[in-house]
């Protein structure tokens, strides 16, 4: 018998999502589902999925263990936001506004609003401050199921400010039950003070930044803004060979906007994962068909924008690509926590199918970045991280669409929320 200080009993469905990780073409179909599932953990680690029946022959529990009754419950794994730039200060709304009377995104970014005003509010701001704020973010991810998060700096844009944003990562990691990934974002846009001089800036990052960031540990990844305007694809190279060459994983916010080729570059340069892809070239996806780069799409960006264009999420799924969905969290272009939202826009707005949008934000989320060994799926040996939610049946969770179905939400085999209430 094995011994569970946790057990969750009798699903409606327990969707394990199990690997191997990334799952790509007609592989994200099967979400491993389990009827009248249930599930046993031990000191955080998953040690038994099956049925109810078979569980009663198998686990033994431990004196204090919590049990949950999953009856009108269907239980799937954590979810896992691949893509946030969560330690902003201050709001864009009055931007919003101005886009509502049709401004453009770019054009607000070439007026010195756009990201250069979130730079402006979050240097102003205090260390304490940011972590507050990441504090109240990360309630409300972890309240729509969300239990790992990437989450960028880049509204710094300077060495003070960049780590400023880092540590308050760090510090609200410790204390908060979700799990963050660090990426140092340093390259997300020219820093205004050299906007007339950015071979200085990029000198600057290469030189003595990125190397400080990273002899500081306070960071996994290292991600650049390849777009027109922001880093060309050659400037790109330069910074993600010095970020390589620090020690750090890459990411790449790759044909967001325009064709540069980014795509392509994140495929070349073996980056963990390629970032929006909006306009992604024919060559970008048959490059990313084959690569072990993510191809992580963001459907909240469009839609926020109000952008007739869409990542295209078929011929990427079709070719092979291992398509991830994030929600891109930020106060520009993707003001949104809820993954459950991203989920619904895959299906609502880029043909994806039902599986296809979870297994983005679960399995695939997690291999997005380097968490697919512990978060992502429900299987044996896997952290207890895992969501249940008030539905029947899984297609109602994209079907009942633009609310919170998450019930109750286990982080490391504890309960941290439940009846929607955290503990
Ligand atoms: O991923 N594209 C660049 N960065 C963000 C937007 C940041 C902002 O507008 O503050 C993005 O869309
Ligand atoms: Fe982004």
């Amino acid at each position: 018998m094995i011994s569970a200080d946790l057990i969750v009993a009798g699903c409606q469905q327990l969707l394990t999502c199990r690997g191997p990780a990334p799952k790509r073409k007609n592989g994200l179909q099967d979400l491993g589902v389990i009827e009248d599932g249930s599930i046993a953990s031990n000191k955080g680690t998953i040690v038994f999925t099956g049925t109810e029946k078979e569980m009663n022959t198998k686990v033994r529990k431990s004196p204090e263990c919590v049990e949950i009754n999953g009856k009108g419950l269907v239980g799937l794994p954590g979810l896992v936001d691949c893509h946030t730039h969560l330690p902003f200060a201050g709001s864009r709304e009055q931007e919003f506004l101005l886009r509502l009377q049709g401004t453009t995104y770019q054009e607000l970014a070439e007026m010195g609003m756009g990201i250069q005003s979130t730079v402006r509010h979050t240097r102003e701001a205090s260390k304490a401050e940011i972590v507050s704020l990441c504090q109240q973010r990360l309630d409300t991810m972890l309240l729509h199921g969300t239990t790992t998060t990437e989450a960028k700096s880049g509204y710094g844009l300077n060495l003070k400010d960049e780590i400023k944003q880092l540590e308050a990562l760090r510090e609200v990691d410790r204390v908060h039950p979700v799990d963050i990934v660090s990426t140092f974002m340093g390259a997300h846009e020219v820093p205004k003070e050299y906007k007339h001089k950015k071979q200085e800036y990029i000198k600057l990052l290469t030189q003595k930044i990125i190397p400080a960031v990273k002899s500081k540990g306070l960071a996994e990844f290292f991600d650049v803004f390849c777009e027109q305007g922001v880093y060309s694809l050659e400037e790109s190279k330069i910074l993600i060979r010095a970020g390589k060459k620090a020690g750090f994983k890459i990411k790449i916010h790759a044909d967001e906007f325009t064709s540069l080729g980014g795509a392509q570059l994140a495929a070349a340069e073996e980056a963990v994962s390629a970032e929006h892809l909006i306009a992604i070239s024919e060559e970008g996806i048959q490059k990313l068909s084959n690569a072990s780069t993510a191809a992580v799409l963001l459907p909240g960006v469009p839609f926020f924008l109000m952008q007739n264009k869409r990542a295209p999420s078929r011929s990427l799924i079709d070719s092979g690509a291992a398509v991830a969905l994030a929600t891109d969290f930020n106060p520009g272009s993707s003001m949104t926590e809820s993954l459950f939202f991203i989920m619904q826009l895959g299906v609502y707005t880029q043909e994806m199918s039902v599986e296809e949008s979870i297994h983005a934000v679960t399995l695939n989320g997690a291999y997005a970045v380097d968490r697919h060994q512990s978060a992502g799926s429900l299987e044996p040996g896997k952290k207890m991280d895992m969501i249940l939610c008030k539905a029947p049946n899984y297609p109602y969770l994209v079907y009942h669409f633009g609310v919170n179905p998450v019930q109750h939400v286990i982080k490391d085999g504890k309960v941290v929320v439940k009846n929607r209430t955290i503990q």
